[in-house]
């Protein structure tokens, strides 16, 4: 089992698009405390903001939900996010995974998932029709130097 995480925040928020930039700044801003590059922040800020996106977009088309962002660091400098709705869920992960595969107009290029997986080291979706996903977005901060352990 995975050590205990040295430090956790968890966020609660309404669908609003308004509330994607503060999910993307709120992650950016808790994981600072690793000292990340631009580019580490820049690849997270990306991820946040395209699960968040299809929590506001997908789960939940016709009404206002709840988003959760859980945010966890470890002690081998990986932070492990967690996007969380309790919406429509996904019937298919598998295909919804697939580059260019969407369910949304012609405003999406069903590229999310992919642009996920290609800023962090790890993506896993979990999901159940009717009750809502689960996106956990893991990625390895490299240690640098005057950083404490
Ligand atoms: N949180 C979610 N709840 C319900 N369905 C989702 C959720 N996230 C993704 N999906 C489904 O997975 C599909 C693929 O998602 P992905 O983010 O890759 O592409 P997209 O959102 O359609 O387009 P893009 O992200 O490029 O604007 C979506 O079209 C939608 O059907
Ligand atoms: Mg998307």
């Amino acid at each position: 089992m995975r050590q205990a995480a040295k430090n956790e925040a968890v966020l609660t928020f309404l669908s609003r698009s308004a509330n994607e930039g503060f999910a993307r700044t709120a992650a950016a801003s808790f994981v600072a405390q690793l000292d990340p590059t631009l580019d580490e922040v820049n690849d997270i800020k990306t991820a946040v903001s395209e699960a968040v996106t299809n929590c506001i977009v997908h789960a939940y088309p016709q009404a206002l939900g709840k988003i959760s962002l859980r945010l966890r660091l470890y002690g081998d400098n990986t932070v492990e996010i967690v996007v969380k709705d309790t919406g429509v869920g996904i019937a298919d992960v598998d295909k919804a995974r697939e580059p260019l595969y969407t369910t949304g107009d012609e405003a999406r290029s069903g590229m999310g998932f992919t642009i996920m997986e290609s800023f962090m080291d790890g993506v896993k979706v979990r999901s159940v029709p009717g009750k809502g996903t689960a996106v956990t977005l893991v990625k390895r901060i490299a240690r640098r130097a005057g950083v404490p352990a």
